[in-house]
């Protein structure tokens, strides 16, 4: 009988960090032409609870269709890259991922899981349920953020790495490119990515999944500036920002703004900030870019990575993607 292994966690980012990054990210973004605010201040505890919300609405299909395909397919995934660690880049809740350790278990590969994440109430809490959930497995939890701390994943083993839920769509191409480079480095060898993607179809599709008949995702682009209010003794008012969601042609994405109603100015107490808004001023809160097959296989190639398979939800709303290091 295997036993439980009770699971570690690294941590390389302290709340010192997150805070002075946040104070950094919001400054700049608040003195940028146009204003913007970077996507990761979205999830506090409600702000992740709305987007739980998201991943169920009628309109939003990509959580379920990645859903289908891993249920559909881990198996062939797992065999295919051949690995026993599982690294998991922004793991969250771990939801997902146990359609993967599953099958890992069921081919007798379930050796190491390396979820990475900048939350670590989250990471521990996700950490310790999989080790009770799966005993043998050793669970090695790192707490930092995928643009600085990916050097820290490396380790024995052939690695798996899983960058799942389209959240990949949030950087602008250069970010992605650094990022995916970054991973190339960061992979030995023989390991693989397994990269979830939103694909380009309809654009009234597109739009209505980020703006949805019952006005969660718009409550959601609005829970960033409570988040700032809080955290940062700022002065908005949220009520008087709406949610724009629009899709952008040449850069194939899909981007959320807050929309000012009103000429107004806003304190950022602990920054000692004070900006102004027009009324009908923008500010861009999020990207999402949605890829073609061609054009993401390009970018893996691009950093040295060879696309091995892929694989598609039912009507080809969304793609898995398994590329190796040669
Ligand atoms: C979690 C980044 C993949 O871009 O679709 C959902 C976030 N924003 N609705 C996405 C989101 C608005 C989501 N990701």
């Amino acid at each position: 009988m295997d036993t439980v292994i009770p699971p570690t966690i690294d941590v390389h980012l302290t709340p010192a960090d997150l805070r002075a990054a946040m104070e950094a990210d919001v400054r700049s973004g608040l003195t940028s032409v146009p204003k913007q605010l970077p996507p990761v201040y979205f999830y506090d505890d409600r702000g992740s609870r709305l987007f739980d919300e998201i991943t169920r609405l009628p309109e939003y299909y990509p959580t379920r269709a990645e859903r289908s395909i891993l249920e559909a397919h881990a198996k062939d995934i797992v065999a295919e890259a051949g690995a026993d660690v599982l690294v998991e880049l922004g793991a969250g809740t771990c939801d997902k991922t146990r359609v993967l350790l599953d099958a890992m278990r069921d081919s007798g590969r379930l050796g190491t899981y390396v979820p990475l994440d900048v939350s670590d109430t989250t990471l521990w809490e996700a950490a310790t349920a999989l080790s009770e959930e799966y005993p043998g497995l050793t669970v090695r939890a790192v707490v930092g953020d995928f643009h600085q701390h990916l050097g820290q994943l490396d380790g024995p083993g052939r690695k798996l790495f899983a960058f799942l839920g389209g959240t990949v769509g949030n950087f602008t191409s250069d970010q992605r490119a650094a990022f995916l480079d970054g991973l190339a480095r960061t992979m030995r060898p023989g390991d693989c990515l397994l990269l979830g993607t939103d694909v380009i179809k309809d654009q009234g599709r597109l739009v209505a999944a980020y703006d949805d008949a019952a006005g969660v995702t718009a409550e959601f682009n609005r829970n960033v500036l409570h988040v700032l209010n809080r955290d940062l003794g700022a002065d908005f008012a949220p009520d008087r920002f709406e949610h724009v969601a629009r899709w952008n042609e040449s850069d194939h994405r899909i981007e959320m703004w807050l929309r000012s109603l009103d000429d107004c100015r806003v304190r950022v107490a602990d920054l000692d900030l004070e900006v102004d808004f027009a009324a009908g001023e923008e500010m861009l809160t999020e990207l999402s870019t949605k890829f073609s097959r061609d054009a993401l296989r390009d970018e893996l190639e691009a950093c040295g990575l060879a696309v091995e398979d892929s694989w598609v939800a039912d009507d080809d709303e969304f793609v898995l993607t398994l590329a190796r290091r040669p």
